[in-house]
């Protein structure tokens, strides 16, 4: 049995997709479990690059079985964007290479709506989300008033919901929100569609999973965002909608804990955020857009521009315990390379304690203070490099001391956005 997690360690952005492509190549499924279309994987094969957003990052390779589990939010139209998109860069989506649970929940045009005005209405309170409508479809999951797959490829079931749930969203959207009510069969119309398109590839994919990792297939499992988005654990309220951690995957993909055999931080080199929400390392300086211009930290999904700062090993450790994960991928520590001094932060003054774990309340962590190491930079371009032996000094002790301080060790890095830049340094 093998079958492996693959999340985000920070604030997303750590260069998943990236890290699943490269794993992906001698798994046999790759499976997303959570999120939606917030999430931006980029994955550079040679000259070519892709942004996936729905499907996961395994597509690039024509016999593996991708799938899109039941904790992940379907916006069809987005999932049909993405399949014409990679269509036309010569990746024809069958349903042998892309299941679809159907279980998962769809994203129904209010949601997106109803993002847009939630956020609006929040004024300088909002969270700046992606409005692709996670929260509203995750909140009506747990509502009990979600539209699932297996109900939008039934038009007579997708009909009676639709007809309950449009009336309810539209008295929402036009009397609290003052926005325009949507129309019945225009939605109904355009659903029903979707329905017929998305059914060839729709199936219990936790029979598929579960199957898999029984017939001894390696299963990976792609992680959307980052530890501190996690509803539970994150920067709450300032969070994604979904669980991100490694427990995400058994509800998310419907499978027991037993069968997973680790799990696999990424973590980038530096640490970024977009949207809003505290962020104690961050560097509002030269420093900061310096790291932003060297490492391109823009987002995939939305174009916004990441905010931008130090290392923060307490935000690893965190991670590292509530995931509880075998190895850390580490990601552009190539953008790097050029700094004269790095710091990284090994813990937080809070009052009069010192503190090494994430606090809950957002009050106690507008108080910490990060606490620093100063460590010296490189100058050495390390994008050619390929064995830990060819990084230069200074990274690899820039690199030891995070495996130091979580106690977990590094089995990837990455130097490059590329497939071919990224050196194996231990086991999973
Ligand atoms: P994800 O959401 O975690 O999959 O990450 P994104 O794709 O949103 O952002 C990571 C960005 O960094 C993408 O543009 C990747 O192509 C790029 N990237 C990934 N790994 C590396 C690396 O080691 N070095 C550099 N320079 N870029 C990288
Ligand atoms: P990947 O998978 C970075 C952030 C948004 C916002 C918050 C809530 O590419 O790492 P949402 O639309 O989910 O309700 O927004 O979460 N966010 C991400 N930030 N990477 C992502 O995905 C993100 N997905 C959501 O910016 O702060
Ligand atoms: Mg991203």
């Amino acid at each position: 049995m093998s079958s492996y997690v693959v999340l985000g360690a920070q604030w997303g952005d750590e260069g998943k997709g990236k890290m699943t492509d490269y794993l992906a190549e001698t798994a046999e499924v790759i499976v997303r479990f959570q999120g939606g279309n917030n999430a931006g994987h980029t994955v550079e094969v040679g000259e070519k690059q892709y942004k996936l957003h729905l499907i996961p990052s395994g597509i690039l390779y024509k016999e593996k079985l991708n799938i899109i589990g039941n904790g992940v939010v379907v916006d069809p139209e987005a999932l049909f964007k993405e399949m014409d998109y990679l269509g036309a860069l010569g990746e024809d989506i069958t349903p042998e290479r892309l299941l679809i649970s159907d279980r998962a929940q769809v994203i129904m045009p209010y949601h997106k709506i109803l993002d847009e005005l939630k956020e609006e209405a929040r004024g300088k309170n909002d969270i700046g989300t992606t409005k692709k409508g996670i929260g509203p479809c995750y909140t009506d999951k747990v509502e009990r008033c979600g539209i699932r797959v297996c109900d939008l490829i039934k038009p007579e079931v997708l009909k009676e919901k639709l007809q309950e749930y449009l009336e309810m969203k539209n008295t929402l959207i036009s009397k609290v929100y003052e926005g325009k009510e949507l129309n019945f069969d225009e939605v109904y119309e355009a659903y029903v569609k979707h329905g017929e398109r998305i059914k060839p590839y729709v199936t219990d994919t936790s029979v598929k999973v579960y199957d898999s990792i029984k017939a001894g297939k390696k299963v990976l499992f792609e992680g959307a965002q980052g530890t501190l988005l996690d509803i539970d654990f994150g920067s709450y309220p300032y969070v994604t909608s979904s669980n991100t951690v490694a427990g995400g995957v058994c509800t998310g993909a419907g499978i027991g804990p037993t069968m997973i055999d680790g799990a696999i931080g990424i973590v980038k080199g530096y640490t970024t955020r977009v949207g809003k929400g505290p962020f104690p390392t961050e560097l509002n300086d030269e420093t900061g857009d310096w790291i932003r211009e060297k490492g391109f930290e823009y987002g995939t999904t939305t174009g916004r521009s990441r905010r931008c700062g130090w290392l923060d090993l307490v935000i690893l450790k965190t991670a590292a315990r509530i995931s509880g994960l075998t190895s850390f991928g580490v990601t552009k520590i190539d953008t790097l390379a050029g700094l004269e001094k790095l710091k990284v932060c090994v813990g937080y003054k809070l009052e009069d304690k010192v503190i090494d774990y994430f606090p809950a309340s957002l009050e106690d962590l507008a108080k910490c203070e990060p606490i620093y190491e100063e460590f010296d930079g490189w100058d050495e371009s390390i994008k050619d490099a390929r064995t830990y032996e060819e990084l230069p000094e200074n990274a690899k002790i820039y690199l030891k001391r995070i495996e130091e301080f979580t106690g977990v060790n590094i089995s990837i890095i990455s130097v490059g956005p590329r497939r071919d830049q990224t050196m194996m340094v231990n086991s999973l």
